[in-house]
């Protein structure tokens, strides 16, 4: 049987991978009858691994939907908007007229798949106070399709992938082929632990960090995490050189007219520095501290209060100073721009997440994935990091494979089969 389905603001196609992970059987084959982008980037690298030819990849609002193929899945993870004519009773899909949700929900209508996904960062739940979110269901309800009782946010740790990625989807399926008033909720489980192995031993040399001013700042805070005494054994508070190292009697003054959680921050900043003078004002000077770029004078440490050792952290360079988290878990990638660093001991060195390992965090590579995804730095290798940048973002941009994987599963074994 061919199960057929249509990839909305397709993106690298996060969807179309799950779909073919969740539906190919022996017994099934799954097609993509349509793909929707209007990114040139991600087109060919959709092309690419697909076999769409990017020509046929087009805009969503040029798309009638008469000439849109049946299908059995609508999957888009589209932009999040505000309906703005929201609240004037003339029928939903009158109120998102103009939305690029409306475009989803055209084609429900005049399509009548029978599942789909939907998939959205978790603030759309709550976004214009609650209405957007309130308008999706009512349209869907409208629609003709049901959908879970609960609001589904769901990270990927659900999966067992280390990246704290909360992102709310949408489940729906026609209501003829559901006899109760919700879907049942779906449970994810945790998948083989030897795929969430994220960091590989072999990378490329581009991604090592070669800046020699981050690499001093970077060990000089490294040095000052494992001398530095704490009150009461607590974590050392987030730290601005400039302002910890204020001369004692301009403090009184610094503190005045301003909002209890700054006060806070500057006290316990203060508390350190009087703790640890001597040393600080060596360290300082060795490191020649002062003379730090703005962003590299600010360090905080977000990898728990038993680790002082920066170099079992994963650090992401901010404009807004040195953050170090925890190595279990990655932050969400949106549409990432800091590229996460990690040490590497055999090496001893510094280097950036490689794009591979980013495609890891979605789940774009697995064991059981006889189809192996190229991403745009490896179609465009030009053997600058430039290209890089667009892979991580596009991955950014992209959804887990994994969840939507198990939330396909479950429409499909719950509803689908025959
Ligand atoms: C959040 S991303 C979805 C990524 C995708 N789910 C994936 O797996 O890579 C939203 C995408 O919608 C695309 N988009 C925005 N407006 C569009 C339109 N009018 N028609 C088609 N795609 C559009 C953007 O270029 C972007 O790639």
């Amino acid at each position: 049987m061919e199960i057929k389905f249509i990839d909305l603001f397709s993106g690298i196609g996060g969807f179309h991978k799950a779909a073919v992970r969740a539906l190919n059987s022996d017994k099934n084959r799954t097609v993509c009858v349509l793909a929707s982008e209007i990114d040139e980037k991600a087109k060919e690298v959709y092309q690419y691994n697909y076999g769409i030819a990017s020509d046929k990849i087009k805009n969503i609002r040029e798309i009638k939907s008469s000439e849109i193929p049946d299908h059995d899945f609508l999957f888009a993870g589209f932009p999040c908007q505000t309906f703005s004519n929201a609240g004037k009773r003339l029928g939903f899909l009158d109120e998102i007229r103009g939305t690029l949700f409306f475009e989803i929900a055209r084609i429900l209508k005049e399509k009548k798949p029978n599942f789909f996904i939907l998939e959205n960062v978790k603030h759309l739940v709550n976004h214009n106070n609650g209405e957007t979110f309130s308008v999706i269901l009512n349209t869907i309800k409208e629609l003709g399709y049901v959908t879970t009782e609960k609001k589904l946010v769901i990270s990927a740790e659900k999966v067992g992938v280390p990246q704290k990625r909360e992102r709310v989807y949408i489940l729906g399926v026609r209501k003829e082929l559901v006899a109760t008033e919700y879907l049942k909720t779906p449970e994810l489980k945790k998948v083989n632990q030897k795929e969430m192995k994220i960091l590989e031993n072999k990378y490329d040399e581009r991604y090592i960090l070669s800046d020699e001013k981050i690499i001093r700042a970077i060990n000089a805070w490294g040095e000052f995490l494992k001398k530095i005494v704490k009150k009461d054994n607590r974590t050392l508070p987030p730290i601005w050189f400039d302002e910890m190292t204020m001369p004692k009697e301009k403090r009184e003054k610094a503190l005045i007219g301003i909002k209890d959680w700054r006060k806070k921050y500057l006290l316990d900043m203060w508390d350190i520095y009087d703790r640890n003078k001597e040393f600080i004002d060596k360290w300082s000077k060795i490191h020649e501290v002062d003379k730090f770029a703005k962003r590299e004078k600010k360090f905080e440490w977000q990898a728990g209060i038993d680790n002082v050792n920066i170099e079992e952290s994963i650090i992401q360079l901010r404009q807004s100073g040195i953050r170090c988290k925890k190595s279990d878990s990655f932050q969400t990638l949106v549409a990432i721009v800091q590229i996460p660093l990690v040490f590497d001991k055999k090496f001893h060195r510094w280097r950036y997440l490689s794009t591979k390992e980013v495609g890891k965090l979605q789940s774009f590579y697995s064991v059981d994935d006889n189809k192996k995804f190229v991403d745009y730095s490896s179609i465009k290798r030009d053997g600058t990091f430039r290209s890089d940048y667009i892979t991580y973002k596009q991955f950014g941009n992209s959804i887990n494979v994994e969840v939507v994987k198990q939330l396909i599963e479950h429409l499909w074994e719950n509803y689908g089969k025959k």
